[in-house]
């Protein structure tokens, strides 16, 4: 994955053994002010600080815009809405997320998203502020809310989609033995490779060859691991 535009990293600046945020947006953002003002946009902040993006210390801004350096609420705020819209979501995700968006903009979702906002977009199933991988029962959820019976819109698509996202985190579970005990290390590299394609293929919703191939990784990663714990005994 391409990583561009991590200015954070850049603004921070040492205050005795603190390391403070320089930039506006946090600071407002993470004041105790705000906390009495507005907890839950506060909590928000804290959602954000554990998130994987938090962790990779994106700023405010690489998202959002809007300017960090002033701590005029109007000024700071210009447009910060703008590039988070439902539409302009996968754009935004997209300018760091390749692979992700490549695969989705291709999708018939994203042209419904485009044309009338009737489609999921990134942040319905990986949250926003919260960032992180998504949950198989959600998904589904949200997956129903348009494919169901009375819709008649693919009705089969939610039980399809939690079957292979069930599957996806049985393999996650091999995957992590398999990293770390299995002796063929340019196999583990080949697998790594497979699960990649497979994830960033998910986001183009086409979900028989997606299935297809969870499948035929589970089985490989299934016979990596017998074969790592054979190695082990061995050993
Ligand atoms: C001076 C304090 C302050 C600064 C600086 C600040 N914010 Fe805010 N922000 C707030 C407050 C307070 C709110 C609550 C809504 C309001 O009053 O506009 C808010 C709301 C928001 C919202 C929600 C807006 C909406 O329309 O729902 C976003 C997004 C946001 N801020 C992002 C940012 C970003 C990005 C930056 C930096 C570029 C930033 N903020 C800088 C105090 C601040
Ligand atoms: C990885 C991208 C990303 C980063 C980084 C990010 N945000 Fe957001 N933020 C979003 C998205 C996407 C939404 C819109 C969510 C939606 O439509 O459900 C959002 C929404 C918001 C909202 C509006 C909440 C509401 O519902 O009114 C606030 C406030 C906000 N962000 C503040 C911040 C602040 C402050 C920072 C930095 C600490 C930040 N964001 C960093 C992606 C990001
Ligand atoms: C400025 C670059 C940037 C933007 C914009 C961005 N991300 Fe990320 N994202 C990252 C980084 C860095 C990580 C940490 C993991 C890594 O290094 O691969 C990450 C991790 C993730 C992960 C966890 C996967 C993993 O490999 O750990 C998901 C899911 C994700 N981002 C989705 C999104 C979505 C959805 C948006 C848009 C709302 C978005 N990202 C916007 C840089 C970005
Ligand atoms: C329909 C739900 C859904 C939507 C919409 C969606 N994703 Fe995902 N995303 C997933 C699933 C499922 C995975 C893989 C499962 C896992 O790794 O937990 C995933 C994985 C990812 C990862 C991590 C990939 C890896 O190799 O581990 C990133 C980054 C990501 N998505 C970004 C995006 C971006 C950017 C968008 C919008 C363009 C988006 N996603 C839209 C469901 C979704
Ligand atoms: C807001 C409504 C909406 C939501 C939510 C939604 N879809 Fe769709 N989806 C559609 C529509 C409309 C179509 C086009 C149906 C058609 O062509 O007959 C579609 C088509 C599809 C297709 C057929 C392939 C294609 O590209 O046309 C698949 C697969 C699919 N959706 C999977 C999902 C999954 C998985 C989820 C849950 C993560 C989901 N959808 C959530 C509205 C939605």
């Amino acid at each position: 994955m391409q990583i561009f535009k991590i200015t954070l990293v850049g603004l921070m600046v040492v205050l005795g053994t603190n390391l403070v945020f320089a930039d506006t947006c946090h600071e407002c953002h993470q004041s105790k002010d705000l906390k009495v003002t507005d907890k839950k946009l506060y909590d928000y902040n804290l959602d954000f600080e554990i998130s994987v993006h938090g962790i990779a210390e994106l700023a405010c801004t690489d998202c959002h815009g809007g300017d960090d350096s002033t701590t005029n609420l109007k000024k700071a705020h210009k447009g910060v809405m703008d590039p988070v819209r439902y539409d302009k979501i996968p754009g935004t995700c997209g300018e760091c997320h390749d692979e992700q968006h490549e695969a989705f903009v291709a999708s018939n979702h994203y042209k419904l998203l485009e044309k009338d906002g009737s489609a999921p977009n990134c942040v319905t199933c990986h949250g926003s502020m919260d960032m992180d991988f998504i949950f198989a029962s959600r998904v589904k959820n949200t997956c129903q809310f348009c494919h169901n019976l009375e819709s008649d819109t693919l009705p089969e698509v939610p039980d399809q989609a939690d079957y292979i996202l069930s599957k996806i985190n049985i393999i996650k579970g091999y995957r992590g033995f398999v990293q770390t005990h299995a002796s063929d290390r340019d196999q583990v590299q080949a697998l790594d490779a497979r699960f990649d394609q497979l994830t960033a293929r998910w986001h183009s919703f086409d979900l028989d060859g997606v299935e297809a191939d969870t499948r035929a990784l589970l089985g490989d990663y299934r016979k990596a691991k017998a074969q790592a714990m054979k190695d082990r005994k061995k050993n």
